[in-house]
């Protein structure tokens, strides 16, 4: 073997080693964008701005993250969530979930389409008007934000529930629906109170038929 081969040798070497480092910083690179680029940014609460005219307020940071561990822990292993005109939910948990956990995202803002398959396009005027992928009583937890204080809407986003519902649910909305929540779907009031970005005119009160982990001071 010659000086030449050894040069040879040693540049493929070289070369076998920077393939390596290239590998090494190219999934770096992935992990670190995954974390803070901009799919992470599209899972942020906030990352589509609200829109009055749909009645959209969105939850604060600590509020989502507290209904999304709620949700979690409601749902246990292999657990099926939708969530229902709850945008700010639906991405806490993308941030949080396993693999194992399947969450839907039901909405009739389709700027959320972006979330591909698990945005399912949803009006509560057409309550049972939703794809067939969506099983009757397949869901561990159904969470709910109706868009609307009146009962009418509460009326229709309640045959959604049922119908998606395997028996937990938990709901969001002005405490002024008190007496019609218990009513038309036996939910009770918790004492976790749910917080938004923006103050609200309505004082806004959390419902579930099982007791949540969530206190006041959630
Ligand atoms: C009061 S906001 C609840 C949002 C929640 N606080 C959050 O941070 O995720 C009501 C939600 O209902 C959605 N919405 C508006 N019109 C709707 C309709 N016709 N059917 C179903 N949902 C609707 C809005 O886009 C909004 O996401």
């Amino acid at each position: 073997m010659d000086g030449s081969d050894e040069d040879d040798d040693g540049l493929q070497l070289s070369a076998h080693t920077l393939a390596a480092l290239q590998e090494f910083y190219t999934e770096q690179q992935q992990r670190e964008s995954l974390k803070s680029g901009p799919d992470y940014d599209k899972f942020a609460v906030g990352a589509v701005e609200e829109d009055w005219q749909l009645s959209q307020f969105w939850y604060s940071d600590e509020t989502a993250l507290s209904l999304a561990k709620e949700a979690i822990e409601a749902s246990g292993k292999n657990g099926r969530i939708a969530c229902v005109s709850a945008p700010s939910v639906y991405q806490k948990l993308k941030g949080l979930v396993a693999d194992d956990v399947t969450v839907y995202l039901l909405e009739y803002d389709r700027r959320f389409s972006v979330y591909g398959d698990e945005f399912v396009f949803y009006d509560y005027n057409n309550p049972l008007d939703l794809p067939e992928r969506l099983l009757q009583h397949s869901f561990d937890l159904v969470l709910v934000d109706p868009p609307y204080l009146s009962e009418e809407c509460l009326r229709k986003t309640a045959e959604t529930i049922q119908f998606l519902s395997k028996g937990k649910i938990l709901l969001c909305t002005g405490a002024v629906m008190e007496d019609l929540v218990t009513q038309i779907l036996g939910l009770k009031m918790c004492k976790f109170i749910p917080k938004h970005n923006r103050s609200l005119a309505n004082e806004f009160k959390c419902f579930a038929n099982y007791d949540i982990g969530l206190d006041a001071a959630s």
